[in-house]
């Protein structure tokens, strides 16, 4: 090998090898980000989160509430698992066999890709979302004497082009609708997305969630009391189905039920207040 072919080869060793050095060096670098990232970045998710569900309860003001506010005020409600069939709180042993450790870190939506945790839905799914959780999280915001203000209920369902996710809340009286909010959802932006205007969702205050006969009465589009968004029939059915269904058999109604009796089932202590330091991060909105 003369010495000219002998010293390309070592050049080209240099550079691959300064190639390599330095792709391990960024891997490193931007692994040890995002792993340092990481827990800021679950605590915003829950911080947004949190912020809904006091937007949907009507307890947060975009222009004035900072991030302490919503963490004082998020603090006053009570996060409860409930049984969705039953209607009932869960108890500690179905919280054991369930492997549950923590009502504050358990993930509604990751049990209900879980066999063991949701209930398949079948063909009988009007809201499209294949299965429901066995037990679902509220919020509950009650008064000094225990009694049950705000009652804030997280419903997900198919728009048009991915699963919506958000909060509905009903006031005292577990009938009249206090707001709604969402917080995941791919709808287009000036079509569908529209469902987040507030201009859109005050219609929803005031509105009853169950007729005399205990039936679902609020509903969006023609003849319903919210107003379907024009452009976004799709959208504006698919959060039609999805609170319907949720404000139904299948979803809270038993638990409704339940709390309106005042019975005792429903009075249990399977609940925390939920702590920002130890986030509950759901993968919503992150599917396909
Ligand atoms: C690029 C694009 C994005 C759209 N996004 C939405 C949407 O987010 N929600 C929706 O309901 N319809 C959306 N549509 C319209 C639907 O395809 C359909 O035409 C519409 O829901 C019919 O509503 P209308 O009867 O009120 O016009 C979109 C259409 C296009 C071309």
């Amino acid at each position: 090998m003369s010495q000219q072919t002998k010293k390309s080869s070592n050049s080209n060793m240099t550079t691959i090898m300064v190639a390599l050095v330095l792709c391990l060096v960024c891997s490193v670098m931007v692994s040890a980000v995002a792993v340092g990232l990481k827990s800021a970045q679950n605590k915003n998710k829950l911080l947004d989160l949190n912020k809904n569900i006091l937007v949907a309860a009507g307890l947060f003001d975009p222009d004035k509430d900072t991030n302490a506010d919503v963490e004082k005020r998020f603090a006053e409600f009570d996060v409860k698992l409930i049984d969705l069939q039953s209607g009932e709180y869960v108890t500690d042993e179905q919280l054991a066999a369930a492997d549950i450790s923590d009502v504050n870190t358990y993930d509604a939506d990751q049990a209900s890709k879980n066999k063991a945790l949701s209930r398949d839905l079948g063909d009988d799914d009007p809201a499209r979302i294949g299965a429901t959780p066995k037990f679902a999280k509220v919020y509950i915001k009650s008064d000094a004497a225990g009694k049950p203000e705000l009652v804030v209920l997280p419903i997900h369902g198919y728009g048009l082009w991915g699963t919506i996710y958000g909060f509905l809340t009903l006031e005292g009286d577990l009938n009249t609708i206090k707001g709604i909010s969402w917080y995941a959802h791919k709808e287009t932006p000036g079509l569908g997305a529209r469902i987040e205007e507030k201009k859109w969702r005050d219609q929803w205050q005031g509105v009853p969630a169950y007729d005399k006969q205990g039936d679902v009465f609020v509903g969006v589009g023609k003849g319903k009391p919210i107003d379907g968004i024009s452009g976004a029939t799709i959208t504006s059915r698919g959060v039609n189905n999805l609170v319907q269904f949720w404000l139904g058999d299948r979803g809270y109604k038993p638990f409704l039920e339940h709390l309106r009796e005042g019975s005792s089932n429903t009075k249990a202590t399977a609940s925390t207040k939920q702590d920002l330091a130890a986030p509950t991060v759901s993968t919503v909105g992150e599917e396909a």
